[in-house]
């Protein structure tokens, strides 16, 4: 169990993860990207969860070497991830992909680069690319996002390496207790992606009433059921007061009542794409 923003996970290759990071997806170029960015670096925040689809890599890379300059860290304290777009996936064209993320962000390693999609049929070339890279020293971890139990087994039948992460959607209403056993059983570390829902479990009653009986907030509450899980989350805010607010989830824990009635409102609901049904 993590107790604050700086504190990690070990992942399965013995790499230190933060247990709570920012995510951008949707989060333009621009000096709104630049200045979340920093701020959460500032307020200390020390992983950054990006992918080449969402476009803004560079902006990013701006807010780290500032964030740095500023902060007076070091890149090595701060964790960083991206991912491969689907249709760069392939042994050549992933590790071109991963070239072309490290040139916009401006940095010579990631700490984490992650397959975003399962495509049949496409993402076994693409981890052997990763498996080059990792042997290579030229990134820290790597794994996958959104893979199903049963695409986790067809990889790992040609993997020397196991990934060491799977970032899926998960939420009050989608606690993939499946994939979360499946990933415990086998070391590979689940990390949250949506984990607010994308700001649709605002009014949710029961989530209401809980957080009003610790005096907190429906996302406080939500975040701190992820980390009293083992599940790593990455919550999205441009807001600086949303960015200290997520983040203000170590003074407090959940009874494991509240934790099992959190588990329990579980109704297998996507907000975002079915893996097993993808058509991008
Ligand atoms: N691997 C994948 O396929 C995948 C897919 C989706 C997302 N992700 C990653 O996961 C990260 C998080 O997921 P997400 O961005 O989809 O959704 P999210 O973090 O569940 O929710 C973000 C939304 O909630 C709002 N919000 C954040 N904190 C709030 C608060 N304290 N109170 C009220 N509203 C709040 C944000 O608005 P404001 O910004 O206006 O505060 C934004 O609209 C992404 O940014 C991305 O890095 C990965």
């Amino acid at each position: 169990m993590i107790h604050n923003l700086q504190d990690t996970v070990t992942l399965h290759n013995g790499v230190q993860m933060p247990g709570f990071g920012i995510g951008v997806f949707k989060v333009e170029e621009g000096p709104e990207l630049v200045h979340a960015v920093k701020f959460a670096i500032k307020h200390g925040y020390r992983s950054i969860d990006t992918a080449a689809i969402y476009g803004n890599e560079e902006g990013v890379g701006q807010a780290i070497r500032e964030g740095l300059q500023e902060t007076g860290l070091s890149r090595e304290e701060l964790f960083i991830t991206s991912k491969v777009w689907n249709s760069d996936l392939g042994y050549e064209s992933t590790l071109a992909a991963y070239e072309t993320s490290l040139k916009k962000l401006g940095l010579d390693y990631l700490d984490l680069y992650l397959i975003h999609w399962p495509v049949e049929g496409k993402f076994k070339e693409a981890w052997r690319a990763l498996e080059t890279l990792y042997k290579q020293g030229r990134v820290k971890a790597i794994g996958v996002s959104n893979f199903q139990v049963h695409h986790l087994e067809d990889l790992m039948k040609d993997a020397e390496i196991k990934p060491m992460i799977n970032q899926v959607e998960y939420h009050p209403k989608l606690t993939q207790k499946e994939v979360q056993s499946y990933c415990l059983e086998h070391g590979i570390q689940l990390e949250a992606w949506s984990p607010l829902m994308q700001g649709q479990l605002l009014e949710h009653p029961a989530l209401k009433e809980i957080a009003d009986k610790y005096h907190k907030t429906v996302p406080q509450i939500i975040l701190r059921w992820d980390l009293q899980n083992g599940v790593i989350t990455i919550p999205k805010s441009t807001k600086e007061h949303r960015i200290v607010e997520n983040s203000s989830v170590f003074d407090f824990s959940l009874s494991k009542e509240d934790m099992d009635q959190i588990n329990a409102l579980n109704e297998n609901h996507r907000v975002g794409p079915d893996p097993d049904n993808i058509d991008f």
